[in-house]
């Protein structure tokens, strides 16, 4: 990405992240899409934009992006996007185009809401939130198998308003890093191979692919 010359850094502990003022975009250094991007030109402003406070779990990405776990006044926002985020990127979603049929009288997003909430009802502390200017525009949940030290990413999503500006990228990466403090070795995802967002968003960050599934479906 070239620079805008308008970008503003911070030091985070692990790595740096850089947001564009004009794209309104955010960035880690490591990043290969940052490469020319030329250190020299950055404003190092760093305490207004970085606060590595641990308290709950928060880390203030910049002055206006905090991720922090999920408290229960939250649920509702996050089911509320993921209504608006899912559609196509679920199988029930998928099953009702093809026969026609509310399951269960419920649609796709009442199904997915309710998987979301029973989540939230047990593991609560299992959820982290992007919270942009006071308001919380996405999320990522996970499980931790430390019998096999395996990390997985689950259910996350972004508004559709608030996409493409790196918040799934910094929810990812916090997640990663509550899996190496909770002692994991590996990080695992699945997603459905016409998810070309999350597609992207993983294998940016290092995630490399495994095997597919295939999901049947008839009528009986
Ligand atoms: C997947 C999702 C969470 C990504 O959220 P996001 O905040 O927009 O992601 P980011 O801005 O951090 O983007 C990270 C990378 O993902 C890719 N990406 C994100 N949205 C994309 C899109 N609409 N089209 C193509 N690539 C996209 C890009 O490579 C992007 O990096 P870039 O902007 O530097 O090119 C969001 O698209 C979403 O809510 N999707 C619906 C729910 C879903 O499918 N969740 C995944 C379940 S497995």
């Amino acid at each position: 990405m070239p620079t805008c010359g308008e970008c503003i850094y911070a030091e985070d502990p692990s790595p740096t992240l850089i947001r564009c003022r004009l794209k309104g975009i955010f960035r880690y250094l490591d990043d290969p899409a940052c490469m020319e991007f030329k250190p020299a030109e950055k404003r190092k402003d760093s305490s207004q934009d970085i606060d590595a406070g641990t308290s709950g779990g928060e880390r203030a990405i910049s002055d206006d992006l905090l991720i922090r776990k999920a408290k229960p006044e939250d649920v509702d926002v996050i089911l509320q996007i993921t209504a608006e985020a899912f559609k196509d990127y679920t199988v029930y979603h998928l099953l009702e185009k093809r026969h026609g049929v509310k399951f269960g009288g419920r649609s796709w997003s009442e199904w997915k809401k309710r998987e979301l909430k029973n989540f939230c009802e047990s593991s609560l502390d299992r959820v982290y939130v992007a919270e942009l200017n006071g308001r919380v525009v996405g999320y990522m949940t996970y499980t931790l198998d430390r019998e096999r030290r395996i990390g997985e990413v689950c259910n996350n999503a972004v508004s559709p308003r608030y996409q493409r500006r790196g918040i799934a990228t910094s929810l990812l990466r916090r997640v990663l890093e509550t899996f190496r403090q909770e002692g994991m070795k590996f990080a695992y995802v699945k997603t459905l191979e016409h998810d070309m967002p999350a597609r992207r968003l993983y294998e940016k960050i290092g995630f490399k692919e495994l095997c597919r599934s295939i999901h049947y479906s008839m009528r009986l």
